[in-house]
């Protein structure tokens, strides 16, 4: 690893460590999904640099309908399959996307985004919905982002209750 790529590696895990610590700290006095994600969303939203909207999907009927999010208001229901969120979701897999201009059906909820990432949230084989980042600059997302990420979604899951969640 070159010396400005691991600079860059520690001020994303220190970043991303104290987020975590602020998550826990929320996550200690409630257990209930909808504070929870509500609270994750404004913390995503005002903590990360260059971004424009940090949310969540959530399924609902099979599909997905949006949950708690930071940002424009954006497109209310999305299909599996369908745009970024509905890839991640109905694949389970992460999407780092570099260019939203370039990935085949994206959803343009607000025209300033230019990269994306989506966190499928799973707890065990139940999928509960996707955690989605967008930016406003290009490339704003790598595979270490979606490492921390997911560690943060999996804290979500773990420290909420989810019932009343169709998921
Ligand atoms: N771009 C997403 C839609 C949701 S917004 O980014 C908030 C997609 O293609 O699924």
């Amino acid at each position: 690893m070159y010396r400005d790529e691991r600079i860059e590696t520690e001020c994303k895990d220190s970043f991303y460590r104290e987020l975590n610590l602020q998550m826990k700290g929320l996550l200690s006095v409630e257990r209930d999904w909808l504070p929870n994600l509500a609270n994750a969303a404004a913390l995503l939203y005002y903590q990360m640099d260059q971004v424009n909207w940090a949310g969540f999907y959530l399924v609902r009927k099979g599909g997905l309908v949006l949950g708690p999010f930071g940002g424009k208001p954006a497109c209310t229901r999305i299909q599996m399959g369908q745009g970024v969120c509905g890839t991640a979701a109905e694949r389970r897999e992460s999407q780092v996307v570099e260019d939203v201009h370039q990935f085949p059906g994206h959803i343009a909820c607000d025209v300033a985004s230019e990269s994306e990432i989506v966190i499928p949230m799973l707890a065990g084989e139940r999928l509960l919905g996707v955690l989605d980042v967008d930016s406003p600059i290009r490339a704003r997302f790598d595979w270490e982002d979606e490492r921390h990420l997911g560690a943060f979604a999996e804290l979500l899951v773990e420290g909420s209750d989810w019932e009343g969640l169709d998921g």
